[in-house]
């Protein structure tokens, strides 16, 4: 298992490129089954993840294949609708394949993607909203069965704007008979991204962006090309490890619109930002403020995904902060580590109380999910002396090499990859 080692204490400057969205990619690379031809997707990052849904899809029959940012699916040859057990159990966004499947090939059979370390990630509101929409659903045992032989568009109301959910279902409906009105949708730059490629596909969909989506069925989708959004999250990650590590970092390719709840944080913490056409610039001169109260809501409110790196800046600050997480149970993991680094943070229930302190100090951390993994990277980068943090395959889901990021602003980072003992005393 690969580790990182870090040296901190020196303030990241400098200017680096932001990346393809991981959120954004997964979705419309498992809707690329519901064309009839070649999808070719440009900014793909080169992610564990989106690695695991390349390897769901050639198992599904599809040709897929990844070069340089360019991935290129072709499913001509698809011969299954069975996603395997032990890829949905790598990755819970293999969820995504359901609506495309059952639209495509009427039947998908999947497994229930099972909790992760941030919460139990359950999937009652696709398999409601699919049902909805005409699909019969048989489980067996951590089995699901489900089928359609037509599926027709309806009006499906989210009780929670769930991403996936909105998602799923945004693709299960494309090709019904029909329209279909998703009311409460999720609101998230990636769905509105979903909808461009549909609609480049050739679907007809209106209001993602909104919390009400419009489908028109249509009959086929056509192959097409199509470049995925920046990475909101790991633009909003690189801007907290630069206020942290009291830097002066520009972002590029990075859309500003898709961070407004963080810039808005991170100005009343004093940090300075500058936006203009798909660039940030982020300066901070001296300690941060505490700011009162934060509280993680579905977009466009302050993003659940940037929640353990902010609480890595308010560590810092001068004075109180309280955050309130609200929608995953178990997403303070982070906490632990962070107290092992300096860091004075009490949780209760679902807030964590963070009271600054004047520095950290650099030990060995362990990343027990993507983003609290990546807090701990920051935490790393603003701490006096040497850091290591392991289980870092937890990070490369999310981050595109994090440490050659974060080495072109400057960071003394580096992965060291253990050398497996050979044990030649047993033969
Ligand atoms: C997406 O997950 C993202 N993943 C998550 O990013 C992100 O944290 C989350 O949206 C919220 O923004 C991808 O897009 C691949 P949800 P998703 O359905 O779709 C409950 C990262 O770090 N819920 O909006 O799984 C659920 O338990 C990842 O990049 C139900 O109760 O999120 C959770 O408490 C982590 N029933 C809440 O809704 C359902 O059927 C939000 O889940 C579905 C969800």
């Amino acid at each position: 298992m690969d580790k990182l080692v870090i040296e901190g204490g020196k303030p990241l400057s400098g200017t680096i490129r932001i990346h393809g969205a991981k959120n954004a990619a997964l979705p419309i690379m498992a809707a690329a089954i519901l064309a009839d031809g070649i999808v070719q997707l440009d900014n793909v990052p080169k992610l564990l993840d989106i690695e695991v849904m390349l390897n769901i899809l050639r198992r599904l029959g599809c040709r897929a294949s990844h070069d340089g940012h360019t991935v290129t699916i072709d499913n001509t040859s698809v011969h299954s609708s069975h996603v395997p057990e032990d890829l949905m159990r790598q990755m819970r966004s293999s969820i995504f394949l359901m609506g495309p499947l059952l639209a495509r090939y009427k039947e998908v059979h999947i497994y229930q993607p099972g909790g992760c370390a941030i919460g139990e990630r359950k999937i009652d509101l696709h398999l409601r909203g699919l049902q909805a929409l005409g699909a019969a659903l048989v489980h067996e045992g951590n089995r699901i069965t489900c089928k359609a032989e037509q599926l027709i568009g309806t009006e499906v109301h989210l009780d929670f704007p769930s991403v996936g959910a909105t998602e799923n279902i945004m693709m299960a409906a494309v090709l019904a008979e029909g329209t279909t009105v998703l009311t409460n949708a999720a609101r998230e730059p990636e769905i509105v991204d979903l909808q461009r490629f549909l609609n480049a596909m050739g679907a007809n969909i209106i209001g993602a962006g909104t919390d009400t989506i419009t489908i028109e069925g249509v009959r086929e989708l056509k192959g097409c090309r199509y470049e995925i959004i920046p990475d909101r999250i790991v633009a909003g990650t690189l801007m907290i490890a630069a206020a942290a590590t009291r830097g002066a970092v520009t972002l590029t390719n990075a859309h500003a619109g898709h961070l407004t709840a963080l810039i808005h944080i991170l100005r009343r913490a004093g940090v300075q930002i500058a936006t203009s056409d798909g660039i940030i610039n982020v300066t901070c001169f001296g300690r941060p403020k505490a700011v009162e109260r934060i509280v993680t809501s579905p977009y466009p409110a302050f993003p659940t995904d940037l929640q353990s790196q902010l609480m890595v800046l308010l560590s810092l600050a001068d004075g109180v902060s309280v955050m309130k997480e609200t929608i995953f149970e178990g997403r303070f993991k982070h906490v632990d580590e962070l107290g092992r680094m300096g860091a004075d943070i009490r949780v209760d229930l679902s807030s964590a109380f963070v009271r600054g302190v004047p520095r950290m100090y650099g030990t060995t951390v362990e990343a027990t999910d993507l983003r609290a993994g990546a807090a701990l990277v920051i935490a790393g980068l603003a701490s006096q002396g040497h850091t290591i943090i392991e289980q870092v395959h937890h990070i490369d889901r999310g981050y595109d090499h994090i440490e050659n990021m974060f080495r072109k602003l400057g960071a003394k980072i580096e992965r060291y990859t253990p050398v497996p003992k050979l044990d030649f005393a047993n033969g």
